[in-house]
């Protein structure tokens, strides 16, 4: 599994728990998880997402050339400047985007954080068309006000 946007690594700890000692959970994320988590089948990258060094990193991590499920929970620093705002969660989403290819086996599962706005409605657009089914939800935790919600998208088809 790996979890893109991983820090303070809430994430992990429950991805480690489902993958079990047999698996291993690859997080990457601009800050540091300090003091580290002291779990034997998480690895955390200190990274940007969109290094193609970081994939490199993350290929190796996860001793496979592809994971089942990706995870992501990456968000951008917001700066209520709503076009700059915009602007970085659509430059954030196509790195991710550019990501799914790269990392995920046919067959595999994606969660995805998506912020409201059109540019992300083009990206869920073009990202549906590549799995089985996919649907958007809210969770009850998530903060009152904002406007995440995720897209939980089953049975990727591949890079085709
Ligand atoms: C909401 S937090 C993730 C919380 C995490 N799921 C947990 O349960 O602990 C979003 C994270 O996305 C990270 N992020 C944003 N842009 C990123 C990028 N380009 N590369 C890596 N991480 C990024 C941020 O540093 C931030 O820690």
């Amino acid at each position: 599994m790996v979890d893109l946007g991983c820090w303070p690594g809430g994430w992990l700890q429950v991805a480690a728990g489902l993958v079990g000692p047999g698996g291993r959970v690859v997080g990457v994320d601009l800050a540091a998880i300090d003091p580290p988590l002291e779990l034997a089948n998480v690895v955390a990258i200190h990274g940007d997402l969109s290094d193609p060094g970081v994939l490199a990193a993350v290929r190796e991590a996860l001793g496979a050339e592809h994971a089942d499920v990706l995870l992501s929970d990456a968000a951008p620093k917001l700066t209520g400047v709503r076009d700059t705002d915009r602007a970085r969660e659509e430059a954030l989403l196509e790195s991710i985007e550019a990501l799914v290819p790269a990392l995920l086996g046919p067959g595999g599962s994606l969660v995805l954080k998506l912020l409201e706005g059109p540019e992300a409605q083009q990206i869920e657009k073009r990202i549906r068309t590549r799995f089985e089914s996919a649907k958007r939800t809210r969770p009850e935790a998530s903060r009152k006000g904002t406007s995440e919600q995720y897209l939980v998208a089953k049975g990727y088809r591949g890079a085709g």
